[in-house]
């Protein structure tokens, strides 16, 4: 299973990245505001930092504002994704089929959506599971049914679990084979650091004080 780090933030995406940690990066116009940057400053060094694909909406709601806002965006790596919002799923489903590169990532909350976007070509489709279980549905149930229907049917597309809280949906996301989780930096940590493995640790080099020399 790949990681991606869900951030905007190239502090976090470097550190984690200097762990070996991060195959790719998803970028949201939320994450971004949070920055306080230019969105075109803050993808070209997210571009600059990480050798994978990266994701970034584009913001316009028809085909057209589609195309041409993502050709602004393309990198000559080729490792970039537009992310048409999922309210705009049947201009997204456009682009995903007339675009010349499929890089596109759709955020959804249906599984029926996922079998769309796979349909039209998508590379990539995200489940959003934290939103989901925010308003008590099961998200990963979703991720479930999609990774169930692209088996029976092979497609391509690959199924991008985002909107992930805590280390829980990334152990099930891997137990269904969902083919990337992307993380935020703060779940990330929570993956290495256990306070149990931090606990043992430090007894035994406590107790290794005991032992004669
Ligand atoms: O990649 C999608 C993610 O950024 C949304 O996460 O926590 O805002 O639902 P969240």
């Amino acid at each position: 299973m790949k990681f991606f780090i869900d951030t905007a933030d190239v502090n976090e995406i470097r550190e984690a990245a200097a762990l070996g940690l991060v195959d790719g990066v998803t970028t949201n116009p939320s994450l971004v505001a949070r920055t306080g940057r230019k969105f075109a400053d803050v993808i070209a060094e997210i571009c600059s930092v990480i050798d994978g694909p990266i994701s970034a909406e584009v913001v316009s709601t028809d085909f057209d504002g589609m195309v041409a806002e993502a050709k602004k965006l393309e990198d000559p790596r080729e490792h970039r994704g537009e992310d048409p919002p999922h309210r705009r799923g049947a201009q997204g489903g456009e682009l995903v089929r007339r675009s010349r590169h499929r890089h596109q990532r759709h955020p959804l909350l249906l599984a029926l959506q996922a079998l769309l976007a796979a349909k039209a070509g998508a590379d990539y489709i995200s489940p959003f599971v934290g939103r989901l279980d925010d308003i008590a549905h099961d998200g990963m149930e979703v991720v479930s049914q999609i990774v169930e229907i692209y088996e029976n049917y092979n497609f391509d597309t690959e199924v991008l679990v985002a909107s992930i809280r805590h280390p829980g949906h990334i152990l099930e996301a891997a137990r269904m084979g969902a083919d990337v989780c992307t993380v935020p930096y703060s779940v990330l940590m929570q993956l290495i650091r256990h306070p149990l493995t931090d606990a043992g640790l430090a007894k035994f080099l406590a107790d290794w004080k005991k032992v004669p020399q």
